[in-house]
């Protein structure tokens, strides 16, 4: 029996030297870690149950059959993140390039099915050059059984991606479809065809982080949802992050024990709002002034900043916070602004994360660029997005809901549950300037009389009265108190049922 366990033992210590010890240092040269230092840095300690650690592929082509590694360049297997179970895959770059092969294909689609039927997270760490050149076809089908099993887990577990090391081809378009997407900043890389091929297509000369980097990817294509300066750190901010998900559609919201009072009132929130109305404020200090310990994940956060988009949570339950900017162009909704806003809301509402909506947007940004771009379409995915959803929603509009924005950000009218307003709230088709400007064309050319439209303008709607009057605000309340109304109105809300009509499925405007 000794004999047997040494065997085993040799045989797992050939396996977790992947691509030897070469490759390995060659991936820490490169500030990299290993796929088995990653895992072990995202699981709690000891609690990794790996799989597969033997299987190697079965190519006999291009002299493939004298060089197998066991694991053939995935580990794959389960463990926890703070006590709760999550699947996870890691890319082992040292085995030929961490290449997916119809073996390595297997591996993944194996974690990826028992996530979906155990209802947990599943976690995929890249770090790998595609399909495995050598297998053709046989590696082209391992991916579509990938990427089949990302489209029936969406809305049943969470997926996340996190793209440690440079990935092309079929290891960009499976993080793509998955829920969130973390880069690593400079050693990280998405693109569909590297450098090398752009150049020979377009002649086009570009670098890899010029084509595909984090930096890119997080203001620019907003396919990153954050990036992180290394290893240790994305996949420490892995963990807290997962601590806000549920597991699945069917699960709960993790509940964290907290020690922040729901009742806490914040005077300094009564005078946030300046006396200018043109004038700015940061609506971080509203968000990290209401959720529970000021601990907020912030969801894409160097892309489309008009509009802000994170994880917190109140009385120790998680919640989605979405927020006009009003530090960046004023807060107004544009499309990329839009479509951020949308994805986030859908995720929420398929995962039973309650919603809650701060408001301070002067409208829609005109002109052609948008008009050109499809304002109309991505504005209309937000539209949808707040519509369709069931969970909780809780409204507080600060200052500006201006026009058709007023409808989209999560008005009564589409099924806001608890609309609130603070008292300096503006609820309005246009800013008072733009509508006298209009009803008035005629008395242009006289200032004063201009300015007195203006003000009669003011008067009447720059206020919440004329919404409230109308039931289309359910109270104005005290800005001191806004955590504390939030979190009683979500406790109410806590068995809320409503059901949309049945279908196959709807047919967002994508
Ligand atoms: C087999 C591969 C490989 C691949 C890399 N390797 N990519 N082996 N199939 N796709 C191997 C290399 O031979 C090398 O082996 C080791 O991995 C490390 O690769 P290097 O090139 O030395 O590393 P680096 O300079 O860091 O460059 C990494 C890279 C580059 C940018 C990923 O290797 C690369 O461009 N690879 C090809 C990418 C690609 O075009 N993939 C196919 C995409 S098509 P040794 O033995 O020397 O260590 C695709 C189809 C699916 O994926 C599409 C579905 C929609």
């Amino acid at each position: 029996m000794q004999e047997i366990i040494q065997q085993l033992e040799d045989r797992r210590a050939v396996a977790r030297a992947g691509g030897g010890q070469r490759r390995i240092d060659s991936q820490h040269k490169r500030g990299k870690l290993t796929a088995r230092e990653r895992i072990d840095l995202l699981l709690d300690t000891d609690s990794f149950e790996e799989y597969d650690m033997f299987v190697e592929h079965r190519c006999t082509d291009f002299g493939m059959e004298g060089s197998k590694i066991p694991g053939d360049g995935v580990v794959t297997g389960w463990g926890t993140v703070n006590g709760r179970t999550v699947f996870v895959f890691a890319k082992d770059f040292t085995v030929f390039g961490g290449s997916l092969s119809e073996t390595h294909a297997r591996k993944i689609t194996k974690i990826q099915d028992m996530a979906l039927q155990n209802r947990a997270p599943c976690i995929g760490l890249f770090d790998a050059g595609g399909a495995r050149i050598q297998e053709g076809v046989a590696a082209l089908g391992g991916y579509g059984e990938v990427f089949l099993r990302n489209v029936l887990a969406s809305g049943v577990i969470p997926q996340i991606s996190v793209i440690m090391g440079p990935c092309a081809g079929g290891d960009v378009y499976s993080p793509a479809m998955t829920d969130f997407i973390f880069m690593v900043k400079d050693t990280s890389y998405m693109f569909v065809t590297g450098p090398d091929v752009v150049k020979t297509v377009t002649n086009e000369e570009v670098t890899a982080e010029q084509l595909g980097g984090a930096s890119v990817h997080t203001t620019k294509s907003s396919i990153a949802d954050n990036a992180y300066d290394n290893d240790v750190e994305a996949l420490l901010q892995l963990r807290r992050f997962i601590d806000f998900l549920p597991s699945s559609n069917l699960a709960a919201v993790p509940e964290l024990p907290t020690s922040d009072d729901a009742e806490r009132v914040e005077d300094s929130l009564d005078t946030l709002i300046p006396e200018n109305p043109n004038q700015p404020y940061d609506i971080k200090e509203l968000i990290l002034k209401i959720v529970d310990e000021g601990d907020f994940f912030e969801i894409q956060e160097s892309f489309a900043r008009n509009i802000v988009v994170g994880f917190g949570r109140m009385e120790g339950r998680t919640v989605g916070v979405i927020a006009n900017q009003p530090m960046v162009l004023a807060g107004v909704l544009d499309s990329d602004a839009s479509r951020k806003a949308a994805r986030f809301v859908r995720f929420c509402d398929c995962f039973g994360i309650p919603l809650v909506t701060l408001v301070d947007v002067p409208g829609f940004l005109p002109g052609t660029a948008q008009e050109y771009g499809g304002l109309i379409k991505h504005g209309a995915k937000l539209l949808f997005a707040y519509s369709e959803a069931t969970v909780p929603k809780v409204t507080v509009i600060t200052r500006k809901a201006y026009g058709g924005a007023y409808d989209v950000m999560s008005s009564k009218h589409i099924r806001g549950d608890v609309n609130y307003a603070w008292p300096s709230a503006e609820i309005a088709v246009m800013g008072p300037k733009g509508a006298a400007e209009i009803l008035y064309r005629s008395e242009l050319g006289n200032a004063e009389q201009i300015q007195k439209r203006i003000k009669e303008y003011e008067d009447r709607f720059a206020n919440p009265f004329v919404a409230a009057e109308r039931g289309y605000i359910d109270e104005v309340i005290l800005p001191r108190n806004t955590r504390r109304r939030v979190t009683r109105a979500l406790n109410m809300l806590r068995n809320k049922k409503t059901e949309n009509p049945w279908k196959k499925h709807d047919n967002i405007p994508l």
